[in-house]
Formats: C-alpha cells, structure tokens, sequence
C-alpha cells in the first residue's frame, strides 16, 4: 500500500545552535527513547546505572549508548555508570522538554482528537491550546475542554496565543493551503500527519508521521520471520 502524494518539496530538518548542527539526526531519533527509558527508571527510584544494564534493557550495544552520549560530552559517566536523573534532565533539555510549547489541532476528525485526548503531551511540556475545522458541524465541540472553532479563527489564534505547533490531521489536499497560513501566521513547527509533504520555509521545522510505515515494516519482518525489529522499538 502505497499512499505517498506529489513530493512538494523536501523536509526541513533544522538544528539551531553551532553545537548541535554536527549531530547527526540518526542520534537525535534515539534520545526520544532513551528519554523515555531513564524516565520509568528514575519514577521507579533507579538512581544510577551503567552503560551496560541500560544496554541490556534497551537492547541496543553499550557502544552504541556512549557513542551517542559522547555527542553530548559522554554526560559524565563516573565510578559506576550514569546518574539517572541527571541524565534524564540533560536529554530533556537537549530535545528542548525543559520549555513549554503550545500546540493546536487542525482537523476534529478521528485522529485530531485521539490526539488532542492524549494527555501525556502535557507532561512532556506539550500544551493543548485549540482545535479547529472546517466542517461546521464539529464547531463548539469540545475535545478535553478545548472547543473545536472554525477554520476563519485560527490565524488570529495562533499570532494571539502564541502557539508553537501545529497538528495536521486534515486530509491532504487541504493540508498544503492551512499550512501556508500557519506560517504566515508565526507558527515554528509542524507535526503533518496529512499524507503531503510541506512547502515551508527555511526554519519551519516539519516532522511527517506515517503510521503505515510502521505497519509496513511489521508487515516485512512477519514476512521474513524475523520478529520486531528490536533497535527501533
Ligand atoms: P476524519 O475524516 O475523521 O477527520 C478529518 C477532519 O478534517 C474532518 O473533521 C474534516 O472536517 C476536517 N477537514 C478536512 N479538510 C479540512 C480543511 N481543509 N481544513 C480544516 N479541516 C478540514 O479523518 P481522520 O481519520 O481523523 O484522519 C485525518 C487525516 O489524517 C486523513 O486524511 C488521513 O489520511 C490522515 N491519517 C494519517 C495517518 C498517519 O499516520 N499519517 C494515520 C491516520 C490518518
């Protein structure tokens, strides 16, 4: 199955300071889980562990965690391994989590508001400030108390509330159009789950979503009878 669209323009994948620009995306794709394995780690009060346990339990080479940590100046390790929750504080503010972001939803459809009842993007930093959609019918439904407002509303809402991100959950033939307007209206970042790639420009950072990738690649590893793919999950 393949649902890719006309490729308008490649994806724009922008670092912002002298230090991080020499790291590659590969390494910043990981820190997400390695965030998220020191987080239950330090909530289950595991304060420090070595290379090769957090190896073990993320099944990825001890080699490859310092390498990664070296990127960063190796975070330290002293006598017996990392502190966990220094760690965990350093790669959240490395993936910017120590600051809040203010997002909204564009599309109240299915996925629009899975997303918006979602609430672990709160405690990630992840505010939930507005949701709209073209279909007036959905207007004034509420989604976790944010209403649903109309389409006309919303690049007076996103200059007016300061909102850093914006949610694509519209079909793609609207997705490239509201996306202009996003931008025009001062909005940073783009989480697209629209099946388009976006024409924005130089420091709008855009990240495409496809579940179906991970579906198709679950569908290859069942076919070669190979199990998950352990590195990525
Ligand atoms: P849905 O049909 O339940 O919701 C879409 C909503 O967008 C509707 O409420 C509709 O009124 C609104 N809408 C349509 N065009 C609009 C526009 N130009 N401006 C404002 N609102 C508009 O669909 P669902 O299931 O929520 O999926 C939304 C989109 O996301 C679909 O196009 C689907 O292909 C895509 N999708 C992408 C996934 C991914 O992994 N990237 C996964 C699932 C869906």
């Amino acid at each position: 199955m393949i649902n890719e669209a006309v490729i308008y323009c490649h994806v724009q994948v922008e670092v912002t300071t002298l230090e991080e620009k020499e790291i590659s995306q590969a390494v910043i794709g990981r820190l997400p889980r390695y965030f998220r394995y020191l987080g239950e780690l330090k909530d289950g009060g595991v304060e420090r562990i070595s290379s090769q346990d957090l190896s073990e339990l993320m099944k990825v080479t001890a080699s490859q965690i310092r390498q990664d940590f070296n990127n960063f100046g190796g975070f330290g390790q002293q006598g017996y391994g990392y502190n966990v929750e220094y760690l965990y504080n350093e790669i959240g503010k490395i993936l910017g989590l120590d600051r809040r972001h203010n997002f909204i939803i564009i599309g109240a459809g299915n996925l629009g508001r899975a997303l918006g009842n979602y609430l672990n993007f709160e405690k990630r930093g992840f505010i939930f400030r507005g949701m709209f959609d073209g279909n007036p019918e959905l207007v004034g439904m509420e989604v976790r108390g944010v209403r649903v407002r109309p389409m006309e509303e919303m690049e007076e809402f996103v200059a007016a509330n300061r909102i850093d991100i914006a949610v694509l959950t519209i079909p793609k033939n609207g997705a490239v159009a509201v996306a202009e307007k996003l931008v025009q209206n001062g909005i940073r970042a783009i989480w697209n789950f629209a099946h388009v790639d976006l024409n924005v420009p130089e420091g709008i950072q855009v990240e495409n979503v496809h579940l179906s990738d991970s579906l198709m690649k679950l569908s290859y590893n069942i076919r070669r009878g190979t199990g998950t793919d352990r590195k990525n999950v």
